[in-house]
């Protein structure tokens, strides 16, 4: 039997909760591939999921990891596409903290040569959330006014870029100086918002009666309410992400009951009369839309060939349970601008 290396969640927790076993891996199906993970993109969900705040987890201990890079090992018998040696990208909907995982040949993706193991397993989750809610949600257009909230993390780096290489007049939000400085000026934002300021108040200024067009809402809480006051006519509003019901590295009840209760639900009228949209999106939920990211997966490799996307690399940990407790350890104390990876290599 084969068996490889794993990072479990066996009890939900802080960081420290992770543990490390050697668990049979899954036989090859005939259209399965067995992958050697070189590098795992560590996101915010995996801190929810290992804190016990996530609503879609499997029964019973297991990985977290929602993407990884890796060279493909073996091949099921079906498998045309793929052989031993290739490099590519995959999305799952968790298992990733392992050092082998076997899963169906479509997951895969392709990633540039010249890009590193880590830098490719920075860019699925982050590039594909940004673009699903930009341009099938949102349905953005050039010239529409965009604000991100968390614009320095690992989707909001990803979306700052997708909209200002789109022609959108781009603002962010973030709580620290060094990664508001970098969104303007490295990404190209035209304003970036302290997120422990009256950036509601200031977004007014800068847009007046026009209001945003778009809002990419991580937080939830307050913040969601704030966006949607600021769109303007025909404003869409995109929820996909609820950051502020963790603000530490324990499981909080009572701060995840008030970012639910402060975030209040919306009553179908009340869109009416201001002409405004609200979207929930859930890029591992897509059902028949799936081939969305088919189709946006090469694009985005395209566009980080071609220099105008960067993959937004901040660190890397070992891939072993004490890299897995630092690297959630990192991204809790809010350090990270862009992406957080575990690496093997
Ligand atoms: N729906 C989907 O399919 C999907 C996919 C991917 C991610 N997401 C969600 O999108 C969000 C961003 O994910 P990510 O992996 O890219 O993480 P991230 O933005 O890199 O997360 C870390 C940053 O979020 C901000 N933050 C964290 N906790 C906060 C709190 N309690 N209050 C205010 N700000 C807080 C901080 O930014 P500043 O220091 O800059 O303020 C922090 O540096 C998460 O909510 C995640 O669950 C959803």
């Amino acid at each position: 039997m084969t068996t490889t290396m794993a990072i479990r969640i066996e009890r939900t927790g802080p960081p420290e909760a992770f543990v490390a076993r050697d668990i049979p891996l899954r036989a090859l199906e005939p259209t399965d591939v067995h992958l050697r993970v070189t590098a795992v993109g560590v996101n915010f969900a995996d801190l929810m999921m290992r804190a016990g705040i996530y609503d879609t987890i499997p029964k019973g201990p297991y990985s977290p990891g929602f993407e990884v890079a890796g060279e493909v090992a073996d091949v099921g018998s079906e498998v045309e596409h793929w052989k031993s040696g290739d490099r590519v990208v995959a999305l799952m909907r968790y298992g990733g903290y392992a050092h082998d995982i076997v899963l169906p040949a479509s997951d895969l993706f392709p990633y540039p040569t010249a890009l590193s193991p880590a830098e490719a397993a920075a860019v699925p989750v982050a590039f594909l959330t940004a673009w699903v809610c930009l341009f099938e949600a949102a349905k953005a257009d050039p010239n529409e006014a965009v604000l991100i909230l968390s614009a320095a993390g690992g989707v909001g780096t990803a979306a700052v870029q997708l909209a200002v290489r789109h022609g959108m007049r781009v603002f962010g939000t973030s709580g620290a100086e060094h990664k508001r400085t970098l969104v303007v000026d490295e990404l190209g934002a035209e304003a970036c918002f302290d997120t422990h300021g009256s950036w509601e108040d200031e977004v007014r200024t800068v847009l007046g009666d026009r209001g945003l067009d778009v809002a990419l809402d991580s937080l939830g809480g307050p913040a969601t309410r704030a966006c949607r006051r600021l769109l303007g006519p025909l404003g869409r509003l995109v929820f996909y992400g609820f950051s502020s019901a963790v603000p530490s590295s324990r499981k909080n009840l009572w701060s995840a009951a008030k970012a639910w209760v402060q975030t209040r639900p919306v009553h179908p009228l009340s869109l009416v009369q201001p002409n405004l949209g609200i979207f929930g999106v859930h890029l591992l939920h897509l059902g028949r839309k799936e081939p969305v990211l088919r189709v946006a997966m090469p694009q985005i490799f395209q566009g980080v060939t071609s220099g105008e996307l960067r993959p937004m690399l901040d660190c890397t940990f070992p891939l072993t349970r004490d890299g897995a407790v630092e690297a959630h350890r990192y991204i809790h104390a809010r350090q990270n601008i862009g992406k957080v990876v575990l690496s093997r290599v």
